[in-house]
């Protein structure tokens, strides 16, 4: 080509290039890193358009930017699996045919496998389902800590301890957020239990805050990187939590220098101005006509729709105000909806049915197995009786928002059957519950005479039962909306019970529950297994450890109370649980579970962290590589476990710390590390726990800080919180 040719062709291609480079504005390539994106995005915007995004446009979705080709966000719940399709402008449900899934096991349950790695597996295969279904914000995972017994939403919560709260958590996160999807961690803050949750104002030290409630969302925050946590309904020292300048500004955006989107629960927005000034971004759900029901096309009604742009355009808020609110929201766009490296994702496939099953075997916990009657050799028996109504019972649905609508639920009866044998099996109601209602208890429709009477006459005549009960997701069982009223096994499930063990010496007790539940019957019982609500793979989870198959490793991640009373929660009066119905004063402070009952020496029926085997193990002594540490320094903790027993185990190894001295009252111990090995029989395995500072720190109400104080502590080895195997002590100068 001549010179001059080769010249006049590189000038236009110049010229094009550059006018197709100014084509593409610089929010839409894919090229550019998020933060220029977001900037050149807002620069884009009229007052109105950033205004938009901070509401809802549908009952599960909010505004995008239709002008600019900027998406709109779409959330679905839940924690345990992606739900149903709901109607553009109300709670019911779609009725789509496509949008079955995989229902994973209740977050009670993947506390109680006391494995990080399961949280992983777990987020990613949910993500994987938020993801397929377009779903740009999953509304979990739950982590408001197990206070009281009672609170109808402890099956979506991870447990009593904050360190291992904080510690299943972060993996979940980052599972779901690798298929392009924000995890929306929740309810941000002290939504402790369901009664007057909408209004019920939450008074309570520092230290509690600090200590206690806060430490598993900063750890979803600081280490898990959420994009996006709820604002609970309830109100924290007189702001409601969805737009509070002390849980909003001061700490999550303040010190915990969250860059992601606050968002409201579903009504939890009260005022524009607190709104604005509050740290809410994402205002979802407000039932704008005073508060009492929806009203059509009611969304520019929302606190922060018209008022909003109102009072940006008379100028008594400013407009730096709506930029951060879109700039964030923005962010979490190009996280989710816009990033173009997000896998397609899965629904409902046999790999997340695997995810569920795993996590529900490594989650049942083995509470008594006196009479060796597990694992169940079925050649033993002609007759097994199955008997209880939670055997048979769909409990993927109802629960409140984490309802789900799945392609598959192997009940407890049908594992058991594939397991053992339908000619073995012989099956029997023994109680009725009636239907889930989210807002009223309905009576069964069955005489629950007779179901009892033909229950105890199966098991006269078979040669061991399984008895399948606990809860369900009713209302005023494990349900949002409402606590329980007490902790009694409901629908007379304690005097069959009692019924069955008087005419039959083997009685394997298998309870599905997500709170704990008071036991009667423990005298007279030798086995029982706490089995959560496992989800799709329910039956098979549970077959596969009653048979042996999989050796049960769960630990309890809350205290079983022997009643109500010996809870911390309860020990106070009304005022402390539920409150007067306008205020409620954390009166435990930080003496949560175990930390009550340890501190105060009141025996539980079954200690957080405990849970059996189906071989045993042995613990040797603990050494310290240090006799004393210095505040910058590191101490090493070390201890041999051995597997004892004849059958591969795992075992979850628990580090508690005691402060022997302390200007300031400490709990009795504190968990600070676990860890969960398997172990072949006979092997043998050095455990190490490394401890820093923050492990023997504790938050002043006098300093406002956490302190650090010298002098000599105690590390306790546990294989429960009340199983100490070892004992080392130390000094920190
Ligand atoms: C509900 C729940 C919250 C849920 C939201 C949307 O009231 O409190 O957990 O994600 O509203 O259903």
């Amino acid at each position: 080509m001549k010179t001059k040719q080769f010249f006049i062709f590189s000038f236009v291609l110049l010229v094009f290039g550059s006018l197709h480079a100014q084509k593409t504005p610089i929010y839409l390539d894919n090229t550019q890193p998020i933060e220029l994106r977001v900037k050149d995005a807002l620069s884009k915007m009229t007052l109105e358009e950033k205004v938009k995004l901070c509401t809802a446009q549908s009952k599960f979705s909010s505004h995008g930017v239709p002008r600019l080709g900027i998406p709109e966000i779409w959330m679905s719940d839940g924690p345990h699996g992606v739900r149903m399709e709901i109607l553009w402008d109300s709670w019911g449900h779609a009725g789509w045919t496509n949008d079955s899934c995989t229902a994973f096991p209740a977050l009670t349950c993947l506390a109680a496998s006391w494995n990080p790695e399961m949280s992983a597996l777990y987020g990613n295969a949910i993500g994987e389902e938020a993801r397929y279904r377009r779903k740009d914000v999953l509304l979990g995972p739950g982590v408001n800590i197990y206070r009281t017994p009672l609170n109808g939403r402890n099956f979506e919560y991870l447990g009593e301890d904050p360190f291992l709260a904080s510690k299943m958590v972060v993996p979940y996160i980052q599972g779901v957020q690798q298929n392009g999807v924000a995890a929306c961690v929740k309810h941000y803050a002290l939504n402790n239990q369901e009664k007057w949750r909408g209004h019920i104002n939450v008074e309570l030290s520092d230290r509690a805050l600090y200590e206690i409630y806060l430490p598993a969302f900063k750890a979803a925050v600081v280490e898990g990187k959420v994009w996006s946590i709820m604002g609970s309904y309830n109100q924290i020292r007189g702001e409601y939590a969805c737009h509070n300048n002390l849980t909003l500004n001061k700490i999550l955006k303040g010190e915990w220098k969250f860059d992601g989107c606050v968002i409201t629960d579903w009504g939890g927005a009260h005022d524009t101005k607190q709104s604005a000034f509050n740290g809410l971004d994402i205002e979802m759900g407000t039932w704008t006509n005073g508060f009492t029901s929806n009203k059509a096309f009611a969304y520019d009604d929302y606190f922060l729709a018209k008022p909003y742009l109102k009072m940006l355009k008379s100028g008594e808020i400013p407009v730096s105000n709506v930029d951060d609110k879109a700039s964030r929201i923005l962010r979490m766009i190009f996280r989710t909806a816009m990033n173009v490296n997000k896998p397609y994702g899965s629904l409902a496939n046999e790999e997340h049915h695997n995810v569920g099953r795993k996590v529900g075997e490594e989650g049942i916990v083995l509470l008594q197995n006196t009479a060796n009657l597990l694992p169940i050799d079925a050649s033993k028996y002609k007759t097994i009786a199955v008997i209880g109504e939670n055997a048979t019972r769909k409990l993927t649905e109802g629960g409140g928002s984490s309802e789900l609508k799945v392609k598959r639920e192997v009940s407890p009866l049908q594992g058991l059957t594939e397991k053992f044998g339908a000619a073995k099996i012989k099956y029997a109601m023994g109680y009725a519950s009636g239907e889930v209602a989210y807002d009223r208890v309905l009576k069964p429709k069955y005489n629950t005479d007779s179901l009892k009477a033909a229950a105890v006459k199966l098991a006269t005549e078979s040669d061991i039962v399984i008895f399948v009960g606990g809860l369900n997701k009713n209302t005023q069982q494990d349900s949002e909306g409402d606590d329980r009223r007490s902790m009694t096994l409901p629908f007379g499930q304690n005097e069959l019970i009692a019924e069955i063990q008087k005419v039959n010496k083997n009685v394997v007790l298998v309870m599905l529950s997500g709170n704990a539940y008071e036991m009667p019957w423990i005298k007279q019982t030798t086995t029982l297994v706490q089995a959560w609500y496992i989800g799709s793979e329910a039956g098979h989870a549970i077959a596969n450890v009653l048979s042996g198959e999989v050796n049960p490793s769960g630990k309890l991640p809350f205290t079983f109370p022997v009643k109500l009373a010996d809870n911390s929660a309860h020990a106070f009066g009304a005022i402390s649980y539920p409150g007067d119905s306008i205020n409620q004063y954390y009166k435990d402070d930080i003496l949560v579970g175990y930390r009550w009952h340890d501190t105060k020496k009141i025996a539980p029926q079954f200690p957080f962290g405990y849970g059996l085997s189906y071989t045993t193990f042995g613990y040797g002594k603990a050494t310290a590589d240090k006799k004393k540490m210095s505040s910058d320094e590191t101490i090493e903790i070390s201890v041999p476990v051995k597997n004892t027993g004849t059958v591969k185990g795992k075992e979850i190894v628990q580090l508690y710390v005691k402060d022997l001295k302390s200007t300031e009252m400490r709990p009795e111990k504190e968990l600070k590390h676990f860890a969960k090995v398997e172990l072949n029989p006979g092997e043998e395995r050095l455990i190490t726990f490394k401890l820093d500072k923050t492990a023997l720190q504790f938050y002043s109400d006098v300093k406002k800080d956490w302190i650090t104080e010298a002098g000599k502590f105690t590390v306790m080895i546990g294989a429960s919180s009340r199983d100490i195997k070892a004992k080392v002590d130390f000094e920190l100068q």
